[in-house]
């Protein structure tokens, strides 16, 4: 039977020693600032992102190596977005990956500009692969656009406005479907569609993979939502019960948690349905899929 926790373990472990390498270029930089970015990259997220990156390129045959740098800027990408998701601006969280959020640890201007600068050292590292490998240099462009349009106004950034715009309003489940879809969805579709590109998938491939990244995104958010409402904050390493202080638009304060969960498992069902093109190579896929909305954190 497929090992998940040893897939992710070992998965985590590529990453991090990726991510290790990055910082072998700051030496000269001013240290609070590449303190702040280590701070929060290092803290201990589950690298979902990057991981779902490479299981895309290893679905279509393709290699761990030939997506890292992707799977390294996703990951950057994402922790920058937390860091800005938890200034007081925003969700005012104070707990993050169980340690203070990076405001919290700095100062508010710190943490701003360290996600600024995890934001564009993102680029840097799709940019430096494209260079290195010429030959490839197309496919990384390709990488960097569909990326840049998850992250910002036509993806995350925008699902992070209408977020806080929402705010104690009335929506309806597909406008709050909508809504995850930009603020997570977007980011872990790209995931798949950057690994699946860059592992030599062809479009029929891409596209399936693409498509099961959105109905994962979107359970991956409700899960986010329920834990919200039911987890355990020593196990989340972030707070519960914040969205209902913040009178946030969830799954479970919009459809009620019973029926979140029961959307939540559709949409893993109709994942699994893309998965199918891939045989064997999509096991990990697969049960990365069922994980997203069975985990505790
Ligand atoms: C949390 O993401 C924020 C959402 C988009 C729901 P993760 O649950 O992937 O956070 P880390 O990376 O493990 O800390
Ligand atoms: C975070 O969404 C989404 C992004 C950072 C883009 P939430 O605000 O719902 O996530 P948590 O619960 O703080 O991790
Ligand atoms: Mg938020
Ligand atoms: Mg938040």
């Amino acid at each position: 039977m497929f090992d998940l926790k040893a897939y992710l373990k070992a998965k985590q472990q590529t990453v991090n020693a990726a991510l290790d390498q990055l910082w072998d270029r700051t030496e000269p930089y001013p240290t609070r600032l590449v303190a702040a970015m280590r701070y929060s990259l290092e803290a201990g997220g589950k690298r979902l992102r990057p991981i779902l990156c490479m299981a895309a390129s290893e679905a279509v045959g393709g290699s761990e190596a030939d997506v890292i740098s992707a799977a390294c800027a996703l990951e950057l990408i994402h922790t920058y977005s937390l860091i800005h998701d938890d200034l007081p601006a925003m969700d005012d969280d104070d707990l993050r990956r169980g340690k203070p959020t990076s405001h919290k640890a700095f100062d508010e201007a710190t943490a701003i500009l360290a996600g600024d600068a995890l934001l564009t050292v993102a680029f840097e590292v799709i940019a430096t692969a494209g260079r290195e490998q010429r030959r490839d240099a197309l496919k990384w462009l390709e990488v960097a656009y569909l990326i840049a349009r998850a992250a910002g106004y036509s993806g995350m950034v925008q699902g992070q406005m209408m977020d806080l715009t929402v705010e104690g309003k009335e929506i309806t489940s597909e406008e709050l479907e909508r809504l995850h879809h930009f603020k997570t969805g977007a980011l872990i579709e790209a995931s798949l569609k950057a690994g699946a590109l860059l592992g030599g998938g062809n479009s029929q491939e891409v596209a399936a993979l693409g498509r099961y990244g959105r109905h994962i995104g979107l359970a991956f958010q409700m899960a986010d939502d329920i834990l919200n409402v039911e987890g355990k904050p020593e196990m989340l390493g972030k707070p519960v019960g914040s969205d209902q202080a913040h009178q946030k638009v969830t799954g479970p304060s919009l459809i009620g948690l019973e029926q979140a969960k029961v959307r939540a498992g559709e949409l893993v069902d109709r994942a699994l349905e893309e998965l199918k093109i891939f045989g064997i190579r999509g096991e990990p896929l697969a049960a990365i899929a069922r994980y997203i909305v069975e985990r505790d954190k």
